[in-house]
């Protein structure tokens, strides 16, 4: 069977990073490219240095010839400007807008069947322009949210419980931004629902430091925003994909009336596969946590009026 391969636009802090995770974990030849020229040759080659050191046996390219992106199974999109002190997410968006039109022509002129996963903010608009002006169909564009959120509530509940980070799945839905749902009633430590383990100040402390949790990191790095965790959960997606491991992965996917949501682009339960976005679960909510959900998503909806495009 031949090899994946997997394009990583922008080659800073996120896409840098989620180079390495994919190539470490194999999952198919990595092409990293990037507007400035020499950044992502100089990264790329840095990691093939790293390669037989590591012991991870794939090519990694750096480039800023689309060209060379040609044949993608899976296109990583971080190219854009990160938040600082301050911003929001929604300052973001002229600047970023113009960068997702810019890559999303070059990438499906190359490959044209590829699956799209957006990580640019703010990221349920940037999804959804990225699904408009590629002309992909729905099902092959998504965006990086509750990947990233819910591992960031995993975390603090594993902080605050002293229990292993493995047995801790949350459940986070709605926009990436401070009005993303977390859903209590659905998060679990190996299937025990966290309202059976902790109280609700508690909980309801950890569900607000979830939402602020992007700006918590900026605040502290002062210069940009975080990666790490951003990179991980990115190539979790990826690798659901590029796997068809049919993984239930929170994730900014196009709503076609679930959850009473159309039209537009919102995180929600989903199947990832090979088809990209195969299924949405839909869950019952009550009537607090659909009307956190409906705000969330009206909050996108106004965001969307912003873009130009
Ligand atoms: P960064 O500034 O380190 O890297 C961005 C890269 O994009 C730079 O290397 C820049 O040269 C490149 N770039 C700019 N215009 C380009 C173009 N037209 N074509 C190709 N490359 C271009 O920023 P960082 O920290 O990597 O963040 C990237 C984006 O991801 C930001 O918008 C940030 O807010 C977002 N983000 C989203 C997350 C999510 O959960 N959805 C999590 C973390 C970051
Ligand atoms: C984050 O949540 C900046 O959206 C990015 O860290």
């Amino acid at each position: 069977m031949a090899r994946k391969k997997i394009t990583v636009v922008g080659a800073g802090h996120v896409g840098a990073t989620t180079a390495m995770w994919l190539a470490r974990k194999e999952l198919g030849d990595v092409v990293l490219i990037d507007i400035v020229e020499g950044i992502p040759q100089g990264k790329a080659l840095d990691m093939m240095e790293a390669a037989p050191i590591e012991g991870f046996d794939v090519s990694i390219t750096g480039t800023n010839d689309y060209a060379d992106t040609a044949g993608s199974d899976v296109v990583i999109i971080t190219a854009g400007l990160p938040r600082k002190p301050g911003m929001d997410r929604s300052d973001l968006i002229k600047t970023n807008a113009g960068i997702i039109k810019a890559v999303t022509g070059e990438i499906v002129k190359y490959s044209p069947d590829t699956t799209l996963i957006i990580v640019t903010n703010p990221l349920d608009v940037m999804v959804y322009a990225a699904w408009k002006l590629s002309g992909l169909p729905s099902h092959r564009v998504m965006g990086l949210s509750g990947a990233l959120d819910a591992g960031r509530m995993d975390a603090f509940i594993a902080m605050e419980l002293g229990v292993s980070v493995k047995d801790v799945r949350c459940m986070v839905i709605g926009a990436h931004a401070n009005d993303m749902v977390p859903l209590r009633r659905h998060s679990t430590v190996s299937g025990i629902a966290i309202t059976k383990l902790l109280d609700d100040e508690t909980i309801t402390a950890i569900e607000n430091r979830t939402r602020v949790a992007g700006g918590e990191i900026v605040g502290l790095l002062k210069t940009g925003s975080a990666y790490y965790a951003p990179s991980r959960a990115v190539a979790s997606m990826a690798e659901a994909v590029l796997l068809d491991q049919k993984r239930v992965i929170p994730s900014a996917v196009y709503c076609d009336g679930e959850y009473g949501i159309k039209g537009i682009f919102a995180g929600l339960p989903a199947k990832l596969g090979a088809g990209g976005v195969e299924d949405i679960l839909e869950i019952e909510l009550d009537d607090d946590e659909q009307a956190q959900l409906d705000e969330s998503v009206n909050a996108i909806k106004e965001l969307i009026k912003h873009l130009d495009i």
